[in-house]
């Protein structure tokens, strides 16, 4: 009897082992430890016994029941175990995979630029200040010396716009130097200024014209204030954005709103003045057209030419990017070529 209860039991823990799946549990406990299963019948078969057998079978009976159902509980566990590890494993979210980057933007090599400039001047006790690009026929020519029909406005090809009643009195400015009569017929001396903004003009698009691009203005006005001091300022400035070994050259120049006017170039920072492709193998770059402002015009704004003086300048903002980062067609800045911008970071 107690050989029939070991074999049992080994056998019953065989199959046991072998059960992969949770719902293989049951029908196993039915079938050992179940009502009519084969411990439960041994135990009941205990009765029929002589008594001495009886304690004996008896036990070894008891412990192959305690056995069976301490190994059953484990194996459930174990089962469920494995099965919610699987479920785990099926609804896995994978966190680990990179996320969708976020578009990032970065300012534009103009804007970049412009910001250089006007930095460079701040430091220097200039106030920036903005005015209309809409602008009147007076402040961006007859208030600077440039009178209708005179052949000095060939130098800038104009759009016109025509308010009611006024047509050919407004246009779109083509140039920032309009804000040295609007800051001085609204302030008195002294006058320290930038003038950043956007200008226009009628032109045929190349690779060094555009119809819209910025300007920078700066006006400074004051007693004593001389051609020297002009040199100095600007000189101080090109040397904050090309690089303090820089030379300067001022050579005459025609602008109707200043005398004398000049216009400032600094040498070929790539050849160092020796001559090469990007400076056209002059050995000097262009930078900004600069002088010191007509008397008439400090005149017409009600400063005395015998008391005050200055000077103004005036510059672009992509011809200097272009310079600085090598860039060879001004169109570029425009047209919103992703290629292009996102190389200024
Ligand atoms: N406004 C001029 C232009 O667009 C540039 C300029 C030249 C501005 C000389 C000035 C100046 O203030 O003094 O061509």
């Amino acid at each position: 009897m107690i050989d029939r209860i070991t074999e049992l039991r080994e056998q019953a823990l065989a199959e046991l082992r072998a059960l992969g799946r949770v719902e293989e549990i049951e029908p196993w406990r039915i079938k050992y430890l179940g009502k009519k299963g084969a411990v439960t019948s041994i135990l009941r078969q205990l009765g029929a016994l002589p008594p001495d057998e009886r304690r004996a079978v008896g036990q070894v009976a008891n412990e192959t029941k305690t056995l069976l159902e301490a190994q059953l509980a484990q194996k459930e566990n174990e089962l469920k175990e494995a099965a919610r590890a699987q479920a785990m494993e099926r609804e896995r979210i994978d966190v680990t995979l990179p996320g969708r980057p976020l578009a990032l933007g970065q300012v534009h090599p103009t804007t970049r630029v412009l910001r250089e400039i006007l930095d460079a001047f701040v430091i220097m006790g200039f106030q920036i200040v903005e005015g209309p690009e809409v602008e009147w026929d007076y402040y961006n020519f007859e208030a600077l010396n440039i009178p209708k029909d005179h052949p000095a406005r060939d130098m800038w090809d104009t759009f016109y716009v025509s308010p009611d009643g006024r047509p050919g009195e407004m246009l779109l400015r083509t140039h920032t130097s309009p804000n040295q009569v609007r800051v001085m017929e609204k302030t008195r001396p002294p006058v320290r200024v930038v003038v950043p903004g956007k200008c226009y003009r009628y032109e045929a698009i190349d690779p060094s014209h555009e119809s819209m691009f910025y300007q920078v203005e700066g006006l400074a006005i004051g007693t004593n204030i001389t051609f020297a001091d002009m040199k100095g300022t600007l000189s101080a400035f090109a040397r904050m954005l090309f690089g303090g070994e820089r030379k300067v050259r001022f050579r005459c120049d025609y602008f109707p709103f200043v005398e004398p006017g000049v216009d400032m170039s600094i040498d070929c920072y790539v050849c160092k003045g020796a001559g090469c492709r990007l400076c056209g193998n002059t050995g000097w770059l262009e930078i900004m057209g600069a002088g010191m402002v007509h008397p008439k015009e400090l005149e017409r704004v009600g400063y005395d030419p015998a008391v005050y003086t200055g000077f103004a300048f005036g510059l672009g903002p992509e011809r200097i990017a272009m310079l600085k980062y090598g860039i060879d067609d001004i169109r570029l800045f425009y047209s919103n070529d992703l290629r292009f911008l996102q190389q200024f970071r």
